[in-house]
């Protein structure tokens, strides 16, 4: 019997290193995803850091998403993040963010980390989705805006589901030294 409810289909991409080449297309993503974009200097400057690492998602050859993150000695604070909206509610952003799961250890590094603006509210309610928890405001965190921000984080072996039912989660641990 059927359920009534279709199975959506998702676009299955290949997540790789960014190379220069991809600039053009991680530009065009960029504007058409924020307010205040990043310009391709901020890509550079970012990028030079030797902890900054930046990742495309590609399907059928055409950048659909990217990632810049930083490596830190106990957890990844990711500093951008974007899928192209033709490419959006498809399961890119999801398979974004496995790809960084995969990257953490318990023993090593154990966490991810990203800010949210206040206001962008699609981002929050995505990054739920992904196991990650808001546990604090960054207020003022903007210089171009003023806004505050979310600092949301995703713990290795902490689905968040636990917490919503009732499982232990160690409240001290959410305020310890990154
Ligand atoms: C947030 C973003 C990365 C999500 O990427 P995506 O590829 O659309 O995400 P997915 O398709 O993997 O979404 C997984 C789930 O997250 C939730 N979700 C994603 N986008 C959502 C939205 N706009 N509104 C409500 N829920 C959303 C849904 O539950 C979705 O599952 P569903 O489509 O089956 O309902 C994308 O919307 C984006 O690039 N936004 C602009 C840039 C941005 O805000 N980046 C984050 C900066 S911190």
């Amino acid at each position: 019997m059927s359920t009534g409810r279709a199975r959506k289909e998702l676009v299955r991409v290949h997540i790789r290193w960014m190379i220069r080449r991809d600039m053009a297309e991680v530009l065009a993503a960029e504007a058409e995803s924020f307010e205040f974009a990043w310009t391709e200097e901020d890509f550079l400057r970012c990028l030079r850091q030797r902890n900054c690492i930046g990742m495309v998602a590609e399907h059928q050859d055409k950048i659909v998403g990217f990632m810049i993150y930083e490596l830190h000695k106990s957890r990844l604070h990711v500093l951008n993040f974007a899928v192209a909206p033709a490419a959006r509610r498809q399961g890119v952003g999801g398979q974004m963010v496995t790809k960084l799961v995969g990257k953490l250890s318990s023993h090593r590094r154990s966490k991810i980390t990203l800010a949210v603006r206040e206001r962008n509210l699609d981002a929050q309610v995505f990054f739920r989705t992904q196991d990650f928890k808001a546990t604090r405001v960054l207020r003022n965190y903007y210089g171009d805006s003023g806004e505050d921000a979310f600092l949301m984080e995703h713990r290795v072996g902490v689905p968040d589901a636990a917490e919503a039912e009732g499982g232990l989660v160690n409240r001290v641990a959410q305020y310890e030294e990154n």
